[in-house]
């Protein structure tokens, strides 16, 4: 195909995906789903969604009553939706390697994990059960510690099921700024907010596509794609960069950024597009197609070249599964 028609093919593809809206959600009846950070922001809408296409969802919160009022909150929009609650924090390592057990002991397959849940720019330096900085610890090693341990339900969806699972990684268009502080990255000597969330943003990025590359590698039918919301007005920037700033300075940041920005709702179709759309490609990554991809309607995205250094994401592996003490089976 000469490089004209296949412009050409683009642009029409981009005109069929931008009209894309929750009404495209092909039926996701049968399907199960883990969904991290479910009850709030881009997850809940994700999950409200996949559950009215008829998946059975569960909601991975951290916070029992939260958890309860999303479950809740579903209920009453949706009564018999199949959604229910399981306790998750992924500051913990304990805790992932509880909720996978109990998730592998009903001996059901997984045919979709959102890893979604995440943490932004705490003024100050935390870290998480484990020691690990908090950003990086949740929203990368969480995540990575977490697919490791239900991928035998992946592979036991890609077994039963003629649609291929997905493990569908949410990341940010701050991946652009980020870098990987192989000689820091827990953020010890000195710590920068912004530069810990932006490195546990890429982090995301280059563990889609080294699970990508493996998958491929091993033979395996499961796909990794990587999603991101765009801007957003949701919870993340007064729990993060707004923590300690309560009152007038947090509802102007959100009323700025909802300026910006976009709606919740419309920030969680580029996951509920890489989560459910049949042409959506392995090694993936979706986003909105308008104003520096902040907003929008979903799209195939492009992400910064150095979100695609393999030498990066297999070093990213391997730190991953020495910190965390978890290994693929299969990969
Ligand atoms: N909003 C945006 O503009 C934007 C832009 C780019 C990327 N993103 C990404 O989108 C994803 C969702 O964020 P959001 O904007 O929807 O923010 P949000 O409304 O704050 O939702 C974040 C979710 O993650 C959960 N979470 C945080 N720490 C956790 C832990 N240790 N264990 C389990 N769950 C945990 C939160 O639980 P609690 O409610 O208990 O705190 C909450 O449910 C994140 O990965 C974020 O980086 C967002």
């Amino acid at each position: 195909m000469s490089a004209r028609a296949r412009n050409s093919c683009n642009l029409i593809e981009a005109s069929i995906l931008s009209k894309w809206t929750t009404a495209s959600i092909p039926a996701q009846t049968g399907k199960t789903v883990i969904l991290t950070g479910a009850n709030s922001g881009i997850g809940y809408h994700t999950s409200l969604e996949l559950a009215r296409a008829g998946a059975r969802v569960l909601l991975a919160c951290r916070n029992q009553s939260k958890g309860e009022a999303a479950l809740a909150q579903i209920h009453q929009q949706m009564p018999g939706a199949q959604v229910e609650l399981a306790l998750l924090d992924l500051a913990s390592l304990a805790s992932i390697r509880q909720f996978a057990a109990n998730f592998l002991a009903r001996g059901e397959k997984l045919d979709l994990l959102i890893n979604n849940a995440g943490v932004m720019a705490f003024p100050q330096r935390r870290t998480t059960g484990d020691g690990f900085e908090a950003q990086f610890g949740t929203n990368h090693l969480g995540h990575f510690a977490l697919t490791a341990l239900l991928f035998p339900a992946l592979l036991q969806a890609a077994a039963q099921s003629l649609e291929l699972p997905r493990v569908l990684t949410v990341s940010s268009i701050a991946h652009k700024r980020g870098r990987m502080h192989f000689d820091d990255l827990q953020f010890t000597q000195q710590y920068n907010p912004w530069a810990a969330y932006q490195q546990s943003k890429l982090a995301n990025l280059l563990f889609t596509w080294e699970l990508n590359r493996r998958i491929h590698a091993g033979g395996l039918y499961v796909r990794a794609i990587a999603a991101h919301p765009g801007v957003a007005a949701t919870n993340l920037f007064q729990s993060g960069p707004g923590e300690g700033r309560p009152g007038l300075r947090a509802r102007v940041m959100r009323h700025l950024i909802g300026l910006v920005g976009q709606p919740e709702a419309q920030g969680a179709l580029p996951v509920l597009y890489a989560a459910t759309a049949p042409e959506v490609e392995d090694g993936g990554y979706y986003g909105p197609d308008r104003f520096f991809e902040f907003r929008g309607s979903p799209v195939r995205v492009t992400a910064e070249s150095h979100a695609v250094d393999a030498a990066a994401a297999a070093r990213l592996w391997q730190i991953s599964e020495q910190l965390t003490g978890v290994k693929f089976v299969a990969l």
